[in-house]
């Protein structure tokens, strides 16, 4: 498919949902005030990949990104709260300990690159499009 729709109403504050679109999981999570607080925090200029959180998602409460690790193309883990979240509380990918945040930056481990943010629009408060 082209696009994919997402009903985000079953995504509870801090959890996170992996949709498949184009063959590819994509994470959409809900963010708390916590973890967007903290993804507005970092210092831009310091990160590997330099990206404002604010570049990165459309709504502050949703981050959606490509879950497939910048370093090798495993898949991040971080869906549920009990996940393993890394040392940013955003995803970790056991492969080889990336380790991303709230925004799904890398920042620590081999991944070069931030997760990506695919093409996707809020066709309303409880549903978002992908592609
Ligand atoms: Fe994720 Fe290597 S594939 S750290």
């Amino acid at each position: 498919l082209a696009s994919t729709e997402v009903d985000l109403s079953p995504v509870a504050e801090g959890q996170a949902i992996t949709v498949m679109w184009r063959g590819k999981p994509v994470f959409v999570r809900h963010r708390t005030a916590d973890e967007i607080a903290a993804a507005r925090s970092v210092d831009v200029a310091g990160l590997r990949d330099p990206q404002k959180d604010e570049d990165r998602v459309k709504k502050p409460e949703w981050l959606v990104t490509i879950g497939v690790c910048t370093h090798l193309g495993c898949i991040p883990l971080g869906q549920k709260a009990a996940d393993p979240r890394g040392d940013f509380g955003g995803w970790f990918c056991p492969c080889h300990g990336s380790h991303y945040d709230t925004s799904g930056r890398v920042r620590k481990g081999p991944a070069p690159l931030n997760l990506h943010v695919p093409e996707y629009a809020f066709l309303n408060d409880k549903t978002v499009k992908i592609g």
